[in-house]
């Protein structure tokens, strides 16, 4: 009988085939010998990315989408260069031209890489059309988008995967290993933020705003979840054994964009008169079933240094805390001092960097971006489990707008949905 093909083995597969440059390599599922051809709707800066390192995994581009008929003829450049002068078909005739790509039959998968707003419907439309998704994050704006994805995926049996690269991030891997081996004792409080100061990109050169700014105008709430959220979740076995049950949210004013268009623009210019709802500090607390607390914070706009995602874990026996790169464990390290994280890398290195390390270099956000799309491709090739599930994007991307419900009630605490229905409590993997 075929062994099953857990996560896990879905990232050393993907692993032994991106070392070697092999195609196929599973032993179970269904297997596809030719290249994957990926069509990417949303060509602008990380569909573009993607689509670079989904090209140098040797995958086909018959199609590609964007609004924007620069990025489309950018993009459009880019696979013909990559591909000896073979030409993908472009779609740009408005923001649905996305559904006549997807009726093409010569697709196995789509990569989503527009702005947050459509993700969803473009997700959902795809599996319909019966293709593969890797969506970019976060996965879904509203529940009832979350709800649909998971409906979407259970009733076309389509692979979906959320791009969460930061689940990839080698010493959150390393954690979620050592966690696994019961080096921290059970878990009972997590810290996680994306604490990012990105307030240039909320408009454009002429300065309308772009898709961020559009939605820091129109939602309250943390709005950035999945960076932070993914990787702890992993670590916390979220959705297998556990799973997040409820939260509240608060918000600080919101000083910084105002600061920040009060500097750029002109007093006349029509950015001057934006009311936007996002604060500048959004704190969510959540709980799980198994009563673990975690706390986490967005901050976009605040003035700071570059920063991005951090990740901290509490346990009864350890903690871990990414701001200092330093782990700490009970009878193992000396006295009250902190190891630094990579003390511990030769022994509890994640099997994925062991291999991959050198094939990352260079892919972007530190390597992560690598083992995402290689392991979205190794996923389509095997018909294999998805790496970061449909249940997964929903539980984490659903924090957007039940925070904002949250902020919205003056701080009422609310239900998160149990979108495995119940399997969470059996489910491995
Ligand atoms: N995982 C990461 O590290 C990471 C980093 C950056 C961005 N992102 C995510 O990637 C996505 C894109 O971000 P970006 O910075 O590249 O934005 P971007 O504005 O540069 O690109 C978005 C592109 O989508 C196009 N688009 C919008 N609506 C469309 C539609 N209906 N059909 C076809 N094309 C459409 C736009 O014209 C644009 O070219 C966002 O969801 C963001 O959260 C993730």
């Amino acid at each position: 009988m075929a062994k099953q093909v857990n996560r896990r083995d879905v990232l050393r597969l993907g692993a032994a085939a991106a070392a070697t440059g092999l195609r196929a390599s599973a032993s179970a599922g269904e297997k596809k010998q030719e290249p994957v051809r990926i069509g990417v709707v949303g060509v602008g800066g990380r569909g573009t990315g993607l689509l670079r390192l989904a090209l140098k995994a040797g995958v086909e581009v018959p199609a590609l989408c964007d609004i924007k008929e620069a990025h489309l003829n950018r993009a459009i450049g880019i696979v013909e260069k990559a591909r000896d002068g073979r030409k993908p078909e472009g779609y740009s005739k408005g923001p649905k031209d996305y559904l006549r790509l997807l009726q093409r039959d010569d697709l196995d998968a789509i990569i989503c890489g527009t702005g947050m707003q459509v993700h969803a419907e473009i997700s959902v439309a795809a599996m319909k059309a019966g293709k593969a998704v890797l969506s970019e994050v976060a996965a879904a704006m509203t529940l009832e988008e979350c709800w649909d994805l998971v409906r979407t995926q259970e009733e076309t049996g389509r692979l979906y995967m959320l791009a969460e690269n930061c689940c990839y991030l080698p010493h959150m891997m390393m954690l979620e290993n050592m966690i696994e081996k019961g080096l921290f004792g059970k878990i009972t409080y997590a810290e996680c933020g994306y604490v990012h100061e990105i307030r240039s990109l909320g408009f454009d050169g002429q300065g309308k705003l772009t898709w961020r700014g559009e939605m820091w105008r129109d939602y309250a709430g943390n709005l950035y979840p999945t960076h932070d959220l993914g990787p702890v979740a992993r670590c916390l076995g979220i959705n297998r054994g556990d799973r997040l049950v409820s939260l509240v949210a608060i918000q600080t004013r919101s000083d910084a964009i105002y600061d920040y268009v009060n500097k750029r623009f002109p007093a006349d210019h029509p950015a001057r008169k934006i009311r936007f709802k996002m604060a500048d500090s959004t704190s969510v607390l959540i709980r799980t079933a198994k009563d673990v607390l975690i706390d986490q914070r967005c901050d976009m706009c605040s003035a700071r240094p570059a920063f991005g995602a951090y990740h901290a874990v509490q346990g009864v026996k350890g903690c871990y805390d990414s701001r200092l790169k330093s782990i700490w464990i009970e009878g193992r390290s000396k006295g009250r001092k902190w190891d630094p994280q990579d003390t511990y890398a030769k022994e509890f290195e994640h099997p994925l960097w062991k291999s991959l390390a050198e094939k990352a270099k260079g892919s972007g956000h530190g390597g992560i971006d690598f083992p995402t799309v290689y392991s979205f491709l190794e996923a389509v090739r095997t018909g294999g489990p998805s790496p970061v599930d449909v249940y997964d994007a929903a539980a984490w991307s659903s924090i957007i707008a039940l925070s904002g419900k949250s902020l919205a009630e003056g701080g009422t605490v609310q239900e998160i949905p149990d979108f495995t229905k119940g399997k969470w409590e059996t489910r491995k993997g």
